[in-house]
């Protein structure tokens, strides 16, 4: 599906159907008021109701008119639309304000995975368009809103692709196959990239990442992925977590949990989102994406509880419990990032723990770190664009229960409440002194991933991470 701008009059563009927002004080002046009340039509948000003798779709919209509101209206009218046999779609008059979230709506909320299907069903809609008349006037320059659509669909596709990475089996998408989706971006989009296979991974010492890996016959890498303007204004360096498949290791999940933990790499997809993204707008900044894409399995030579491990930057972890995993890996090459790369900032993003779920419910992204005006930039980021994001915070009482008799750091928590924060404070052990300020942790455990349709989320991987990156970054790095 296309998404177009055509300058051009709004009633001068041909279209099979026409979408049309209306709230519900709207509907009593409506020309086709009689039919819309026949058909039940109230103006709810997100109602549908289609006037096919009029060629009509007329979706309720809050009275609001949020950003929100019509990112998620327009996705559930151009799914519906997609239904039908039309092949273009035009929107009826919109304000440009709202321009950029109409078209994420129309992208994000249009998303099929199908590759698994043996018949997928094609969609007849192959153009959703706009024309540059706008009701609001505040924009009303086609070069404006043209770098608007270019920049919101170069952001909106590296979403759609997180998602398809995410959404492929761990049959499929193996440590190795990440690492050959990297290598495939990399050649597309002219980055650099570095992969360090079991022996680099041994060169460089990172034991508490190969540990986790060790069983599984997809033996772990490690991806860098750079983008290295000429005269970038600053250092970024993203790290994912990239657990191609999380079966709790000899800590074993139950069956019912391990389902779904194909998506436990969605952290180290969507930093390949991002860096996609950041060089496909040809931004300023340089980005370093590292991954540290793992299986982590059960087998003869499993890590075990009880194994002590030494990690990257020397220290040692007591493991209690497999299933803790991702620390482990996060502990590596969050080292690795350190050593390699002296970035302004560093974020990392992971399916960390389900204690962030319980904490923030199955939505909202857990921001953790010691700069409270940065976390609080990146709760504005979030909200601009569109994603749900909390802070929960540090406490040095919280900080004690990850001690260990036996190692530097234990690899869980004493007490069974603040898993979410007593992780984040397990990969505060990593990271270097000089970049503590520096430093943001998203656990996107509930965010990136999703069973049930919410606002433009389908089912499978969300893409959570890549719009609010994206938003920060514009922002803070001009
Ligand atoms: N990948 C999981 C966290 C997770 C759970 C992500 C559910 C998405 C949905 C992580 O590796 C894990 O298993 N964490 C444990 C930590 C515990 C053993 C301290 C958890 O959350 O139960
Ligand atoms: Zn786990
Ligand atoms: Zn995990």
């Amino acid at each position: 599906m296309n998404v177009k701008l055509i300058n051009q009059p709004l009633e001068m563009i041909a279209a099979d159907l026409t979408l049309e927002f209306v709230t519900s004080d709207q509907l009593a002046s409506h020309p086709h008021n009689a039919l819309l009340t026949q058909a039940g039509f109230k103006g709810e948000h997100e109602q549908l109701c289609a006037l096919h003798e009029h060629r009509l779709l007329v979706c309720g919209i809050d009275k609001e008119r949020s950003d929100e509101g019509y990112r998620s209206a327009m996705g559930s009218a151009v799914k519906a639309a997609m239904n039908y046999s039309y092949a273009s779609l035009k929107l009826a008059q919109y304000t440009a304000k709202h321009f950029a979230a109409l078209i994420e709506g129309a992208v994000l909320g249009s998303y099929k995975f199908d590759a698994y299907k043996s018949e997928p069903k094609p969609s007849a809609l192959i153009d959703v368009i706009f024309s540059t008349e706008n009701s609001d006037k505040s924009v009303n320059d086609a070069d404006t809103l043209e770098s608007i659509l270019t920049q919101t669909l170069i952001i909106a596709k590296a979403t759609n692709f997180v998602r398809d990475i995410v959404n492929q089996t761990p049959y499929d998408m193996t440590p190795q196959g990440m690492a050959v989706t990297a290598e495939a971006l990399a050649d597309k989009n002219g980055l650099e990239c570095t992969i360090l296979d079991v022996n680099g991974l041994e060169d460089e010492k990172m034991f508490a990442m190969l540990s986790v890996g060790r069983a599984s016959t997809n033996p772990p890498r490690l991806i860098h992925l750079a983008y290295k303007p000429a005269n970038p204004k600053k250092v970024i360096t993203l790290v994912g977590k990239g657990l191609t498949y999380d079966s709790g290791g000899l800590s074993l999940k139950a069956a019912t949990s391990m389902v779904t933990m194909k998506m436990d790499k969605a952290g180290g997809c969507a930093v390949m989102g991002i860096i996609k993204a950041v060089s496909e707008l040809g931004l300023d900044i340089e980005v370093h994406a590292f991954v540290g894409a793992v299986e982590n399995m059960i087998g003869g030579n499993a890590y075990k509880p009880d194994d002590v491990l030494r990690a990257k930057n020397g220290k040692t972890i007591e493991v209690r419990n497999t299933d803790a995993e991702g620390r482990l890996v996060l502990a590596d090459v969050l080292g690795y990032a350190q050593a390699k790369v002296k970035a302004d900032y560093l974020f990392d993003y992971a399916t960390l723990t389900g204690a962030c779920m319980v904490a923030l419910g199955p939505y909202t992204t857990g921001v953790m770190g010691h700069n409270e005006t940065l976390k609080q930039e990146w709760l504005n980021a979030a909200e601009r664009s569109g994603e749900y994001c909390g802070i929960l915070p540090f406490n040095r009482h919280l900080k004690k229960l990850i001690k260990s008799d036996l190692a530097d750091v234990c690899n869980v928590s004493s007490k069974p409440y603040g898993g979410a924060i007593t992780a984040a404070l397990f990969l505060d052990h990593f990271i270097d002194e000089n970049m503590k300020e520096k430093w943001v942790h998203f656990d996107i455990a509930g965010s990136a991933y999703t069973e049930s349709a919410w606002d433009v989320h389908t089912y499978g991987g969300t893409g959570a991470g890549v719009r609010m990156t994206l938003n920060w970054l514009m922002e803070h790095c001009k």
